[in-house]
């Protein structure tokens, strides 16, 4: 299994405080942000690879780790490595009810629960899973940085969608609520929304965009599911004011195998990720 942080330097308390040791091209600032990895193994291994060979190992997860995908287990225990997880709508899918899903993703959550009970599996890894998932917080703040799921209206369920710049009413109330910057997930569409009501998408941006005091949302999009036609997963890099969108190529045939192969998972489950819809 891929190592979330080879040889990554970590926390020393010998000088009395924390702090991060940097390496060569080690920057202390810089962090991943992440969401919507869907039990996606494949996308998520292929993300942490890609985060790691730029020598950075601070990651937030914006939530949704699970649903939808073939991997839940693997996907929980490896995000449990990351400084920062949210909860994500369909995460408390698994924990209590999936209220106001579809069909499928009503399907993949109950086939997820079961994943997350196999007998074969030890009673202490378990509830590891369990209780992770049941002590994420909604939302994170950090420096005038706020982290949410959905939006700093409604954490876990509401979505921002590119569109709803016309929705100035919806878009206002919002940005009230954000001191600064805040980075979501939810709708799996990357880009930046201004004040002024514009959305950028990476490709508008040539895949950079630089903070400069303004309040700005920056949708990350997702890891395991992206939606916005481009299949390779998605996440960005925040260094100091600058993100940086990044896609990350990923064997999404073995993951449409396994979706292909578990009858509660259904197919346009698996044809989606070819498609990036
Ligand atoms: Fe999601």
């Amino acid at each position: 299994m891929f190592n979330i942080f080879p040889g990554l330097p970590g926390l020393s308390g010998d000088q009395g405080f924390s702090f991060v040791r940097t390496g060569p091209g080690e920057s202390p600032g810089v962090k991943a942000i992440i969401s919507d990895i869907h039990s996606n193994f494949e996308a998520l291994s292929a993300v942490l690879e890609d985060i790691s060979k730029q020598g950075v190992n601070e990651i937030y997860c914006l939530g949704d780790v699970i649903g939808y995908g073939p991997n839940p287990r693997e996907c929980i225990d490896q995000i449990m490595n990351c400084k920062v997880v949210l909860l994500g709508n369909h995460d408390q899918g698994a924990l209590f009810d999936p209220d106001g899903f579809n069909r499928a993703a009503e399907m993949a959550i109950m086939w997820t629960r079961q994943q997350l009970e196999l007998p074969s599996e030890t009673r202490g890894i378990q509830a590891k899973r369990w209780e992770f998932l049941a002590e994420r917080p909604r939302s994170f703040r950090e420096n005038g940085y706020l982290f949410v799921h959905g939006s700093a209206r409604n954490p876990l369920n509401e979505y921002v969608f590119p569109e709803d710049i016309y929705n100035q009413r919806k878009m206002e109330r919002i940005f009230t609520l954000v001191e600064r910057y805040c980075f979501q997930g939810h709708t799996h569409v990357p880009g930046i929304f201004t004040e002024g009501l514009q959305f950028h998408t990476p490709d508008d941006l040539g895949g950079a965009y630089k903070l400069e005091g303004h309040k700005t949302l920056c949708n990350v999009g997702s890891v395991g599911q992206p939606r916005d036609l481009d299949p390779r997963a998605c996440y960005v890099m925040l260094d100091d004011d600058t993100i940086r969108f990044r896609r990350v190529e990923y064997d999404i045939d073995t993951t449409v195998k396994k979706i292909y192969a578990i009858p509660e998972l259904e197919n346009f489950l698996g044809d989606r990720l070819r498609e990036g819809r």
